[in-house]
This record gives structure tokens, C-alpha cells and sequence, in this order.
């Protein structure tokens, strides 16, 4: 089953019940002297959606639950401990292989802390056209050679001016920008190679709010000159609000709701998104769908039974603790993995208040 939107684009990327499992157990010795069982961290546990061409899914969720880790999987950074992606029918695996390359070149990742992903000993000129080096033979065979230092500077030039830049900024290092004027020189980077997706991981999360909002706003004209579908990662659902088509709200590893923006906003269904919502101060979500922000996340070694969620869950029943919920679909295209809002449960107040509604 491809799970997650009813629109008619093309399937770019297909997530199918994608897992990454870590052993972070003791060193073997340790173990047995210590008599310590083998631990495994279920960083991302059986998620599965798909992205249409041209179209943002957000990912939220809080610390830990399992973000960054499906970003990495999305490149091929981590290998899958189970489950299957691909992006335009290719498998994610065939990236990091030679005859992935080509892919490669348009899938591109832009990372939360600019400074931390930008050589500091180079010049802004060379980090913007390295992957112009790296993908010049793939470049040529998609028609846009990139071939000697003129062609490349001529390139950067043009990428500089996309994102709001200056052609004279190529000379400067990194240190020499702001962090929304960095975060710019990641996204020219990212564009270098003509991608088609970007996966943009926390992408303003470091910035002040008013230049959050200018390098948002600069994603968003970008994607819509060219084309761009985007994978949007933050902690923060108002800034997903204000980018994304649909949102997948993840709590330890799983996708636990999968729907439109507006219906997120304006009929929240999972009482782990409703609490994500209650803690957006502007939204004044008020009357019995409340869920107050409460409790911990838990600890992702020894995760709780059935719904994870169900020590934090003021809904959690007998059921809850022992089984655990599937995500399908409710009453439209809209997926939620909650026992209670099956079983009726809960108390589905449209939220008058939402803006997006
Ligand atoms: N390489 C790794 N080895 C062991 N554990 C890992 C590794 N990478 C991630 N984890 C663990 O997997 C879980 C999910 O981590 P991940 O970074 O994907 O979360 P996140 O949602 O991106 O969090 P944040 O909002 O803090 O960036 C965490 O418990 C983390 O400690
Ligand atoms: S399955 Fe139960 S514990 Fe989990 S979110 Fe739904 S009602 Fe709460
Ligand atoms: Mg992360």
C-alpha cells in the first residue's frame, strides 16, 4: 500500500514501512561481565509515506523521535534495517553505488547549522561550486555542462543571485555571513546540481524568527521557480504551517499522523498532535479536544508497550498499553495510528480558532 496523499502528481519518493534499528550495545566483554543484555535503538520503526512531485510533506515530532534518521535514510547515509524506499522508482540504496550518481546529483540535503556544514577555510566561491566538480560528468548528461573554471564561476554567479546573494560574496568566507545569510549559501549549494528534492533537515531552526522567515520565504519562491519538492524537517509546527502541503507528526520512530495541512491544523486527531498544537501559543486551541503538554519523551531503549504514547496520553485505555495501534485512514485520506479515535473515543472538536483552517 503507498500510503499518504490523494493527489494526482507523480510518485517522486515512496517510503515503505522504512526501519533503522542502532545496536548500541556494551562492547562484547562488557556485556558478559556485566551480565547486560544486547540493546537496540529503534531510531525509525516500520514509517511509511510517499512525496508527489513538487509537493512539501513536514516532519515533526520532538527530540528524538526519529526525524533526522529518515532524512538520512532518504540519501542513503544510513542503510535500511528493514523496509524499502525509492525515489523515482529507484531504490535509495543505488545512490551511494556508481550507477546511483546520477540521482544523486538531484537529491540534496540542506542541513540545520550552516556553519557547522560549511568548510570554514574555504571560500564561498569553491563550497557553493564543489558539487559542480563532484557532478560534472552527470551535469553534461543533463544538459548542463559545467566543464572549466569560467563555466563554474559563471554558475555560482547566477546560484549566488537565486538566493538573495551577491556575485562579490563568492570571495568571502563563511565567517564573514550571518547565519540566515549562511543558511542562503547551503541552500545555493544544494542547488547547484539542479535537484529535484531537497531534504531540509531543521533548515531555520538556528535562525532568529524574522530571518526564519525570510530564508522560508526563499524556499518557498524557490520551490515554486523550480519545481523543487521538499521534505521539510522541524521540531516546530508553525514553521511547518508555513511551508508544507501535508504533515506526518512522528513520536518514537513511527508516523503516528499522516494528513493535509488544514485538516492537521483544523481537526487534529491524535492526542500526541493536539499537544504539539496546544503548544503553539497564537493558535488559543481552547474546549474539550485540548490535551495539555505533559510528561516526557520516553527513553527510546525501553520504549513503552502497545502506544508509546499511552503514559503521556490522558485518553490511554487497558488496550493502548498492550497493542499497538496501526496508522490507516479516518473517515478520508486523512492516517492516524490511535486506538481511541476508532473507537470513538475522543473528542473531535473542529478547531474553530486554526488559522489554516
Ligand atoms: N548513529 C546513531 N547511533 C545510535 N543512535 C542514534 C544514531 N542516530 C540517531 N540515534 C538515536 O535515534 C533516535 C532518533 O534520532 P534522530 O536524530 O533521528 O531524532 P530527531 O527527531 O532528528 O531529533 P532532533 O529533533 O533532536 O534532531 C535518538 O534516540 C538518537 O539518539
Ligand atoms: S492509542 Fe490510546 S494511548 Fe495511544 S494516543 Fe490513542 S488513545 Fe492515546
Ligand atoms: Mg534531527
Amino acid at each position: 500500500m503507498t500510503v499518504g496523499s490523494s493527489s494526482s502528481a507523480q510518485i517522486l519518493v515512496d517510503v515503505r514501512n522504512a526501519s533503522r534499528h542502532f545496536d548500541v550495545s556494551l562492547p562484547w566483554l562488557n556485556r558478559v561481565l556485566e551480565r547486560k543484555p544486547r540493546q537496540i535503538l529503534r531510531a525509525v520503526d516500520g514509517v511509511s509515506f510517499i512525496i508527489r512531485q513538487g509537493e512539501t510533506l513536514g516532519l515533526v515530532g520532538e527530540s528524538g523521535s526519529g526525524k533526522s534518521t529518515v532524512a538520512r535514510l532518504l540519501v542513503g547515509l544510513y542503510r535500511l534495517s528493514g523496509g524499502s524506499i525509492s525515489i523515482e522508482g529507484k531504490p535509495v540504496e543505488s545512490l551511494q553505488r556508481p550507477e546511483g550518481r546520477s540521482l544523486r546529483r538531484r537529491v540534496q540535503m540542506i542541513f540545520q547549522d550552516p556553519y557547522a556544514s560549511l568548510n570554514p577555510r574555504w571560500r564561498v566561491g569553491r563550497i557553493i561550486a564543489e558539487p559542480l566538480v563532484v557532478h560534472a560528468k552527470e551535469l553534461a548528461q543533463a544538459g548542463s555542462p559545467v566543464h572549466d573554471e569560467a563555466q563554474r564561476r559563471h554558475r555560482v554567479d547566477a546560484l549566488l543571485g537565486q538566493v538573495g546573494l551577491s556575485a562579490a560574496d563568492q570571495n568571502k568566507f563563511p565567517h564573514q555571513f550571518s547565519g540566515g545569510q549562511r543558511q542562503r549559501i547551503s541552500i545555493a549549494r544544494a542547488l547547484a546540481t539542479n535537484p529535484d528534492f531537497l531534504i531540509c533537515d531543521e533548515p531555520t531552526s538556528a535562525l532568529d524568527v524574522s530571518v526564519q522567515a525570510q530564508v522560508l520565504n526563499l524556499m518557498k519562491d524557490l520551490q515554486r521557480d523550480l519545481g523543487l519538492t521538499y521534505l521539510f524537517i522541524s521540531h516546530n509546527l508553525a514553521v511547518v504551517r508555513h511551508v508544507a502541503d501535508r504533515v506526518g507528526v512522528m513520536y518514537c520512530g513511527r508516523i503516528v499522523e499522516l494528513a493535509e495541512k488544514r485538516s492537521i491544523f483544523a481537526r487534529p486527531l491524535h492526542p500526541y498532535t493536539r499537544m504539539l498544537l496546544d503548544a503553539i501559543p497564537d493558535l488559543n486551541r481552547t474546549g474539550p479536544g485540548r490535551v495539555a503538554v505533559a510528561g516526557e519523551v520516553p527513553n527510546p531503549l525501553n520504549p513503552p508497550t502497545g502506544c508509546t504514547f499511552h503514559p503521556r496520553c490522558p485518553y490511554a485505555n487497558a488496550r493502548c498499553r498492550t497493542e499497538v495501534p496501526q496508522l490507516q485512514p479516518f473517515e478520508n485520506e486523512d492516517l492516524v495510528a490511535c486506538h481511541g479515535v476508532f473507537e470513538g473515543r475522543l473528542n473531535l472538536i473542529p478547531n474553530s480558532d486554526s488559522p489554516a483552517a
